[in-house]
């Protein structure tokens, strides 16, 4: 088996053909001037069993690029091709919410199976959009890895809170893995990164808040949950996600009200410190 580490997913891609001790090989990537790139592999992977890992965040269509080609390149030469993409770019993007919309995260899905034998990502926004694979497809549910680092930490009664109806089933996985107290505030979208939050009913009394996200992106969804749930008397508030995308300034934001962010590193941050390495690696054993 080998292990090629797409650019995005360089510092993952090492320690999970760590974990698997496996071959581990890198492409080489050249840009032309009118900023096209050439991606090179220096082996020859004629009919080898080969696990491509990319995840397909900021900039997108770049790193899906490369990740075409790579696969294009592996189907050329007869591989055993499994595509892991620890954070599924345009997964939000999975319906035609308006008239006309193009489904991106199908598209991806359709062209990804083309070449693939076996796609896995982790905690897809919509785990629906697994169906759109025609080779088979698997998904990887990176929240007990959060809740084990909570236990860790051994707060006293921390009550975990999900910002949204969305995120419910993820803070309830948290939560079972600490069991403790488990609530919810009441999100609505006004706009890409604007929402208004409410936490109202939700008691608190000085108790640290884990707030958990499957997504933090502009910051809005946990900044608004953070400021109402203070309202409500919540002490500490720690904040952590599976895919930390921080567009901007989201961190910083964050962390004037919340004493720490905490994601893994399906997308690597200076946040990402919870490796889902262990738990990929332990997928791709199973087949
Ligand atoms: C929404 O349904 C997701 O679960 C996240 O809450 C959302 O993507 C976070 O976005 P932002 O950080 O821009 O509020």
């Amino acid at each position: 088996m080998i292990l090629l580490g797409g650019s995005a997913s360089n510092d993952l891609s090492k320690e999970i053909a760590k974990l698997l001790d496996c071959e581990y090989l890198e492409s080489r990537i050249n840009e032309f001037p009118d900023g096209e790139r050439l991606i090179t592999i220096d082996h020859d992977l004629e009919k080898e069993d080969v696990i491509i890992v990319q995840s397909t965040f900021r900039p997108q269509d770049s790193n899906l690029m490369e990740l075409f080609f790579l696969l294009d390149a592996l189907k050329d030469w007869r591989c055993r091709t499994t595509v892991l993409v620890p954070y599924f770019g345009y997964g939000r993007q999975d319906r035609s919410f308006h008239s006309g919309e193009t489904v991106s995260s199908r598209a991806i899905a359709r062209h990804l199976s083309l070449d693939s034998d076996l796609f896995i990502t982790i905690n897809p926004h919509k785990e629906y959009i697994l169906d759109h694979f025609t080779c088979k497809a698997l998904n990887l549910d990176a929240a007990p890895l959060i809740g084990k680092y909570f236990s860790a930490k051994d707060l006293s009664c921390p009550v975990v809170v999900a910002p949204d109806a969305g995120s419910k089933n993820m803070a309830q996985r948290v939560g079972d893995m600490l069991d403790c107290r488990i609530e919810n505030c009441n999100k609505k979208r006004l706009g890409p990164g604007k929402v208004i939050t409410s936490a109202e009913g939700v008691e608190l009394e000085g108790e640290d808040v884990i707030i958990v996200d499957d997504i933090i992106d502009s910051g809005g969804t946990i900044v608004e949950a953070a400021k109402a749930l203070k309202d409500q008397g919540a002490g500490p508030i720690h904040v952590a996600c599976i895919h930390p995308v921080l567009t901007a300034n989201a961190a910083e934001r964050i962390l004037n009200v919340a004493e720490e962010l905490v994601a893994t590193n399906t997308i690597e941050t200076p946040y990402s410190k919870i490796s889902v390495a262990g738990l990929i690696a332990d997928a791709v054993k199973k087949g």
